[in-house]
């Protein structure tokens, strides 16, 4: 008998076609998820990767409120074209400490996984204000409301604890200076050493160019920090170590 002939038997028997598509799946299964339980960890530590300041945080809480993920990824995948486009493809510990994930699974903008830097502060600004004032065939909305909500420190520090009992790892150190920090950070006339001291590389500037701390300060230091914690020029995978 000929293997398709053996074929049809299972194909008319409801009973063993489910029987051996059971199996099939079991195996495959196994194989795929077994070798999880026996990892550490799946997420390979990579340095300069940080928690977010607590200026970021908020920042992320509004990107998040906002829906700005229902247009925009935070994935490059490991694609020619991608890498291309928009850099170096995404590390899995580039956003291990993103409470939910950020990736995404829309582009009708483009992927900001590497957005920050691109652009200064100052275009950011323009843009969420009037994304059409920059690039006038844009579709985005604007968010121009966001530079007159201001932001009320009171519950940052709350934000902050909430992040370490999800597996975060703040410090007690950046805790007690959370407050601190949240203000230094779009004050550069302030004592910030303290600050990129507790995350180095982060940004220290007046983001919305205004003196109250409002919203768009917060998502505008949110999007200049995507992508540039690690340094590429000296990563190497584990894989190829
Ligand atoms: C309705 C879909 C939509 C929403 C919602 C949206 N965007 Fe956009 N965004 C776009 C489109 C389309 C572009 C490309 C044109 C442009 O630059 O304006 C874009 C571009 C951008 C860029 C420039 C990216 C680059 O590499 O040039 C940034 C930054 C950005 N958006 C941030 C945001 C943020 C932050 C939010 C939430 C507050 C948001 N977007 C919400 C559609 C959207």
């Amino acid at each position: 008998m000929s293997i398709l002939k053996r074929h049809q038997i299972l194909e008319r028997s409801p009973t063993l076609l489910f029987v051996f598509s059971f199996l099939v799946v079991t195996i495959g299964g196994i194989v795929e998820i077994a070798p999880l339980f026996y990892l550490e960890n799946t997420i390979e530590e990579v340095d300069g990767v940080r928690p977010y300041t607590p200026l970021e945080l908020a920042g992320r809480d509004v990107y998040v409120r906002e829906g700005c993920y229902v247009c925009h990824s935070q994935m490059i995948r490991p694609m020619r074209d991608e890498v291309e486009r928009y850099g170096h493809y995404s590390l899995a510990a580039e956003s291990m400490y993103d409470h939910p994930f950020q990736w995404g699974s829309k582009r009708t903008g483009p992927d900001l996984a590497r957005v920050g830097g691109r652009y200064s502060d100052a275009w950011q600004v323009d843009h969420l204000n009037d994304p059409q004032s920059v690039v006038p065939e844009s579709i985005m909305p604007k968010y121009a409301f966001l530079n007159d909500a201001k932001l009320n420190p009171d519950h940052i520090t709350d934000l902050v604890k909430t992040h370490r009992l999800v597996g975060v790892p703040y410090s007690d150190e950046m805790i007690e200076n959370a407050k601190a920090d949240f203000k230094a950070q779009a004050d550069p006339d302030s004592d910030w050493d303290g600050l990129v001291e507790r995350y180095p590389g982060a940004v220290v500037s007046n983001f919305d160019g205004q003196d109250a701390l409002t919203e768009m300060d917060a998502l505008v230091a949110y999007l200049q920090m995507l992508g540039t914690m690690v340094d590429f020029s000296t990563f190497t995978p584990e894989a190829s170590r």
